[in-house]
């Protein structure tokens, strides 16, 4: 049977990148609708997303339906040209369900009850929820199905709820059947023989709650892996509903960029468009790095281009000091994601809200109004947007290097017990993907187990757990004539987060040409290791070479004065610390040159951005200075019309999107 061919974001841009927001008009009177829509038809906005906290007032009382105030808004909406993109509410369920139904509520670690009153209250493993969540789901896409504003389908919103009420153990235990087959598999992968553990009935097997001490290591796993999971059945089962109701309509549920509790390479396997939520600090220095490692990850999980669902045009209000964004910072974060594939530049939210939660967050219309100077940037940003969409839409670039992420990895790693609780899994990656983002090399994100032949560097900064599948996966990239470099931690465990024989894997140490891995030596806070050439942060370790490893750098003075920090056997290279971010950016800058990666352009200054999407090329001055980039030949800048020859002028946080 030939594969079904689903949508995709393709189907829902039709060549325009979708510009706009959420949109909650439900907490405005109507007059305010119109005004909405005169305001967006001025800012080029083609796409809201509708209902995705609109449960309480789609479903008043369990099983009535209200469809009478979405009904004139999907309406007024295709009237205007801005397109739907339609939200299933069941990120928040009404009151009514808790009330009536506690077992819809989720269950903490401790064993209090998360009651309504905010939201993302629900049990994932609830089987009241999930019959609701399905119900309101069909009707839904009875009802608006065919409606001509529909684009998309939104399902939830950033899954994120762990459970560990009685109902979320007793599938978890179904899950673990599922998986082990048998207690004595799963006593074995849980190495239960250490405290007296051992299971001898299913029916003792319960969530990790809370603990007097040190709580098995593989039952979290395992746990983590289940939330995942559960979260995923949730959204699969909607998206199922949808798909049979709207066989041509994408579906989509919004990431939360890096967040640890999911997959999300396995969810976006799942998806018809990945779609990512982004928030950089506009204060963080390396804000627009931080920007560029979630829209490399999430281009690199949708294979294509992807949908940026929300960014804030101002300040968000859920960090301790929430700073607004400065002149020209949206618009050039806004373009930063299109340059990395996003055919799709949306907001949280539409018009800033005067009651709730979220009133102090910005919005595309701010408290200021029309007048004040969000919206006027909005504005600008939206006939910008219109005149590079038809060039820039669909278009898809692949990078020469590959990071390579696992979330089980990192949940292996991420536990009680550990060396030290200095090394954080998301810190590692993102300090190795600055040194690339730095060094202005592109970067794709990978999973171990992914081809990675067409790659001539994969760089992997930690993955402390690794299945024999992924450690041949690597072996073989190395042995095609790939170069691998990576970090600390890597190949400590199996799958079961069962410490490998020597304390790595015996293939990866013979990969990297070290023989004994003798100690690992954790640095403290402010504590550097000296090494020729460089200083080292966080970790440090006691390794003995194997005869034909090469030795690039070693430790100098303490402990480890004369041994290797940097190993290398062949395209096979090793890093023991972690290098300050200068020193980590000139190695890897280094290797990649040797492997054949070239930056993007040469001679670009610091704080200078240039990504290739298709046949343009973006370049992105994330600095307060003006400044001149070289970048050789003559060339078109689509946003403004301008011609550059030979260089190419920046102004403060400027972008040029150029055609040769
Ligand atoms: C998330 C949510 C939105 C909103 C924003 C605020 O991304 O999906 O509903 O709460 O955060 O930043």
């Amino acid at each position: 049977m030939a594969a079904e061919k689903r949508p995709s974001l393709g189907d829902a841009t039709r060549g325009r990148i979708l510009y706009g927001g959420d949109y909650n008009p439900e907490q405005w009177p109507k007059e305010t609708w119109h005004e909405d829509v005169r305001l967006m038809k001025a800012a080029g906005v083609n796409s809201v997303t509708l209902g995705v906290f609109s449960w309480a007032k789609l479903e008043p009382r369990p099983g009535e339906r209200d469809f009478g105030w979405l009904d004139r808004l999907m309406d007024l909406m295709h009237e205007n040209g801005v397109g739907v993109v339609l939200a299933t509410p069941t990120a928040s369920p009404p009151p009514w369900m808790g009330h009536l139904h506690p077992d819809t509520l989720p269950v903490t670690e401790d064993g209090r009850t998360e009651y309504w009153g905010g939201r993302q209250h629900f049990s994932h493993s609830s089987a009241t929820y999930r019959r609701y969540a399905a119900a309101i789901t069909e009707d839904l896409a009875a009802r608006y199905g065919g409606h001509p504003a529909l684009t998309l389908w939104h399902i939830n919103n950033e899954y994120c709820t762990y459970d560990w009420s009685d109902e979320a153990a007793a599938r978890f235990r179904t899950w673990l059947r599922d998986r082990y087959g048998s207690l004595d598999a799963l006593n074995s992968a849980w190495g239960t023989a250490f405290w007296s553990q051992g299971y001898g009935d299913w029916a003792e097997i319960h969530t990790p709650r809370q603990a007097h001490y040190m709580k098995n290591p593989t039952q979290v796993l395992d746990f983590k892996r289940f939330t995942s999971d559960m979260l995923l059945e949730c959204c699969l089962a909607e998206r199922d509903i949808l798909r049979l109701a709207t066989p041509h309509i994408p579906v989509t549920s919004n990431f939360m960029p890096l967040w640890v509790g999911q997959d999300a390479w396995r969810w976006a396997e799942e998806e018809d468009v990945v779609s990512v939520d982004l928030y950089p600090d506009p204060r963080d220095p390396l804000g627009a790095q931080q920007g560029a490692l979630v829209q490399d990850m999430t281009r690199s999980q949708a294979r294509g281009p992807w949908m940026l669902m929300e960014q804030a045009a101002g300040p968000v209000n859920w960090r301790g000091v929430n700073h607004p964004k400065p002149r020209g910072l949206n618009r050039l974060w806004s373009l930063q994601s299109v340059a990395r594939g996003a055919d799709a530049v949306c907001f949280f939210q539409w018009r800033q809200s005067r009651q709730g939660a979220e009133k102090f967050h910005s919005g595309m219309v701010s408290h200021a109004g029309e007048e004040g100077r969000t919206y006027q940037e909005v504005k600008r940003l939206g006939a910008e947007l219109a005149r590079i969409s038809g060039e820039v839409t669909g278009s898809h670039s692949l990078s020469d290097i590959a990071v390579l992420h696992d979330w089980h990895a990192w949940w292996a790693g991420a536990q009680d017990g550990r060396p030290s609780t200095r090394v954080d899994h998301a810190d590692v990656l993102k300090a190795w993907h600055r040194a690339l983002w730095e060094a202005h090399l592109a970067t794709d994100f990978a999973h171990p187990d992914h081809d990675l032949t067409a790659y001539k560097l994969v760089v992997v900064p930690q993955l402390y757990a690794l299945t024999d599948a992924a450690v041949d996966n690597l072996l073989a990239y190395v042995r095609q004539g790939g170069t691998l470099v990576s970090g600390f931690l890597t190949g400590v465990a199996d799958q079961d987060d069962r410490v490998r024989p020597g304390g790595m894997d015996a293939r990866l140490r013979e990969l990297f040409g070290i023989r004994t891995l003798h100690e690992w030596w954790p640095l403290e806070e402010g504590e550097t290791a000296d090494c020729d050439g460089f200083r080292g942060t966080l970790w440090s370790e006691e390794i003995e070479k194997a005869d034909d490893s090469t030795t690039e750098a070693v430790y100098k003075g303490g402990e480890l004065d004369g041994l290797p920090a940097v190993l290398r056997r062949g395209r096979a290279w090793y890093l023991s610390t972690l290098p300050e971010p200068g020193a980590l950016r000139d190695l890897l800058g280094r290797i990649a040159y040797d492997a054949g990666a070239r930056p993007v352009l040469d001679g670009l200054p610091d704080l200078v951005e240039a990504v290739r999407r298709g046949d343009l090329l973006f370049v992105l001055n994330h600095g307060r200075d003006a400044v001149t980039v070289p970048v050789p030949g003559t060339h078109h800048d689509l946003l403004t019309g301008t011609t550059f020859r030979d260089e190419v002028v920046l102004g403060r946080r400027d972008v040029v999107v150029l055609r040769s």
